[in-house]
Order: C-alpha cells, then structure tokens, then sequence
C-alpha cells in the first residue's frame, strides 16, 4: 500500500508526540519527535558551554553531534542518542526546556534540524510531530494535523509529567515555562510556530487519548483514498 507523511504541529505539551506515536503505531509507520532533536543540541549546548549567540561556536559545535533514534525494548518506544549515548531521560528535564526554544530559534540550528528531518521522511511512511513539520519540513505531507488543547490542560499534564520525576517542581515553574516556550517558538524569524493553510485542527482538551487516535486514523483513511482516487 502506498504510505503516506503525516505532520502534527501544535503549541508545546497539547499531546501531539502521545497522538503521533499512537497513529505509528497503528499504521506501522516510524514516528520522529522532532523536539526531542531540539532538545538533545541544547543538551549538548549547555554541557560543553557552548555560547550560542555566537556562530562559529554554534557551527563547530553542531558538527560534533551525531543525533539517532535506537528502539527500546524495554518501553516499546524509540530513545533519543546524542553521539551514541541515551539522553531521552536527561533531555526532558526543566534545565533542557527553559533553553531549549532559545537554541532551536538559531538559523543554523534550524537548518541542520530540518535537513536530517526531511531525510527521514524520503521513503514517506513517518508521523513527525513540532512545530514547523506541515509548514517547513514537509510541506508536501498528504496529511497535517494542528493539534491544540486549552492551555490549563496543557499545564496540567504537563505539571503531572514531570513531577513524577521531580516532586519539587511547582505549576507556576511549569506554566511559566510553557508560556515562554509558546511565545518564542512562534515569534523566532527562522520557521516559526504556524498552522499550515492546508492543516485540520483537532482541539484534544475534552478528548481521550482512544477518541483523537480514532479520528486521526480516519483523517489518515480519507487522505489515502484521495490519493488513490
Ligand atoms: O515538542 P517539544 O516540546 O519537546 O519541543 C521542544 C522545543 O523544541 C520546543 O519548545 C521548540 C523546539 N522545536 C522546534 O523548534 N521545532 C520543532 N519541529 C520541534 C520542536
């Protein structure tokens, strides 16, 4: 059967990797957490100090970083490797996501992101879920879905997430950040945070997780039957 790209773009925390990997998972398609790129630079950034206003150093640095999804057996999902070591754990922590927006605004940050993102996407057969996927990196993709979920939700599951890790974190670290986030990743100069003209919004603040799976499959049902038609 002829196989398809499939983009989800949204603001930070509304569940686009959860229904991404949901919808892989069924079609058997590899799904890609662009973020998790994003955040493994920024990672890479900040333990080898890396000041990244400067160009050169963001060039150099980027040359020393091999980034590679290796499936986990354990979890049944794909880990994030930054030069062959497993940061999946260390790349979701507060220090990676109050910078991470900051490192992913950099031109040259974005270019070698998208450049490695769209590899991935030549045989087609991917979910990628982000926040310029339909826009910027697969302009083309049969399908693109703008999830968006209300912003106290998002907080919310959010705050749950990352507290089982760390009991000291509070809502307001956690709203603050995600309000930053949003407000840099849409406003940056280099492909900003945008719903694709063509994208379908799916709004998940009252959905289960089963509810939005159902609909995305169906959207992934008729786009593939236009493409046959
Ligand atoms: O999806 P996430 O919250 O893990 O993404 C982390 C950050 O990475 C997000 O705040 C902005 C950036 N990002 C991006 O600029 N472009 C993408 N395609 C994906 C993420």
């Amino acid at each position: 059967m002829q196989q398809i790209i499939i983009t989800l773009d949204g603001y930070s925390s509304c569940g686009k990797s959860t229904l991404a990997r949901q919808l892989a998972n069924e079609l058997n398609y590899v799904f890609i957490d662009s973020g998790a790129m994003y955040r493994a630079i920024t990672l890479y950034f900040l333990r080898q100090h890396v000041n990244w206003n400067n160009v050169r150093e963001v060039n150099k640095a980027l040359g020393e970083v091999t980034l590679d999804f290796q499936y986990n057996d354990h979890t049944g999902q794909s880990d994030m490797f930054l030069n062959d070591e497993n940061v999946e754990a260390l790349i979701r922590d507060m220090l990676v996501s109050e910078h991470v927006s900051e490192v992913s605004a950099i031109k040259e940050v974005r270019e070698f992101g998208v450049a490695q993102q769209q590899k991935m996407g030549e045989k087609k057969g991917i979910v990628m879920d982000g926040r310029d996927i339909g826009t910027t990196v697969f302009p083309n993709a049969e399908l693109k879905i703008f999830v968006t979920a209300d912003p106290t939700i998002r907080v919310e599951r959010r705050f749950k997430e990352l507290f089982r890790k760390n009991p000291n974190i509070t809502i307001e670290e956690v709203k603050n950040n995600l309000e930053m986030r949003d407000y840099i990743d849409s406003n940056r100069e280099f492909s900003p945070l945008r719903k694709a003209a063509d994208a379908i919004d799916l709004d998940n603040s009252n959905m289960t997780r089963e509810e939005q799976l159902a609909i995305a499959l169906r959207w992934t049902e008729e786009k593939m039957a236009e493409k046959k038609a």
